[in-house]
């Protein structure tokens, strides 16, 4: 009789909680940080604007130490292997997305605090304390960092658009188990 303890890791069909968990978190966090950074930099002054950007670099800050978790997790765990029948280059696109998507989502909150330390507005992170600047006051500096804060969060929401199609694709097309796996596991 084969025991499940017994198979090799490579026979693991679905996710892990903790990297379903990871994901899904991290996944409402950006699905909120896109809309709300490019609203609040293209609304009028005011309370509302003032709450967007406070909800914006808490968010986005609570981001970076999920992302280490998420890292360290995903670089000490197998990932279950995809379907068999999934074409070369269907698996490349996959693992380039993947890979893309974390080396992304680790520079672009640190660009967000940098480029906000450099413009020296202050960092307060869910009106509890207020973090410290991370560079050096430099006005002109903190216009080139946002305008690249701006071109990847824009390359963000186009890989975004590929992961989330691709998710569908598998589901209601393929009908394979790629989309249940990171939802039930
Ligand atoms: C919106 C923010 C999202 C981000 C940043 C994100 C990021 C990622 C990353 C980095 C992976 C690779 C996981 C790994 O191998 O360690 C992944 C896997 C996956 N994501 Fe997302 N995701 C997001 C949203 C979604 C949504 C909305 C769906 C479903 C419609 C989805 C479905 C999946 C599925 C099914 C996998 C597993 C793919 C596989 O088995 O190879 N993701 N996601
Ligand atoms: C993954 C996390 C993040 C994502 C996906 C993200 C995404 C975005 C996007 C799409 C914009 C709109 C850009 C535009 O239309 O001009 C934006 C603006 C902005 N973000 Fe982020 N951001 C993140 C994290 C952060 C963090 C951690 C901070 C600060 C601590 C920050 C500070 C800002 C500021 C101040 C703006 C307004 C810039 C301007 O007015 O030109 N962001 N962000």
């Amino acid at each position: 009789m084969i025991q499940a303890h017994a198979l090799p890791a490579t026979d693991v069909q679905g996710y892990s909680a903790v990297a379903r968990t990871l994901h899904w978190t991290t996944a409402a966090i950006v699905l909120f940080q896109i809309p709300a950074g490019i609203l609040m930099a293209n609304m009028p002054e005011g309370p509302t604007q003032d709450l967007l950007f406070h909800l914006h670099r808490s968010f986005g800050l609570l981001l970076i130490p999920i992302m280490a978790v998420r890292l360290a997790y995903r670089l000490t765990h197998t990932v279950p292997p995809l379907p068999d029948d999934i074409p070369p280059l269907q698996r490349l696109a996959a693992r380039t997305t993947h890979g893309l998507l974390y080396a992304v989502l680790v520079v672009q909150p640190i660009l967000g605090w940098v480029a906000t330390s450099a413009y020296r507005a202050p960092v307060l992170f869910f009106w509890l304390f207020e973090l410290p600047p991370i560079w050096p006051e430099d006005r002109a500096l903190s216009d080139v960092l946002f305008t690249g804060h701006r071109w990847l969060g824009i390359a963000l929401a186009l890989l975004l658009a590929g992961h989330i199609g691709a998710a569908l694709f598998h589901h209601f097309v393929r009908r394979d188990t790629v989309l249940m796996r990171m939802l039930r596991g």
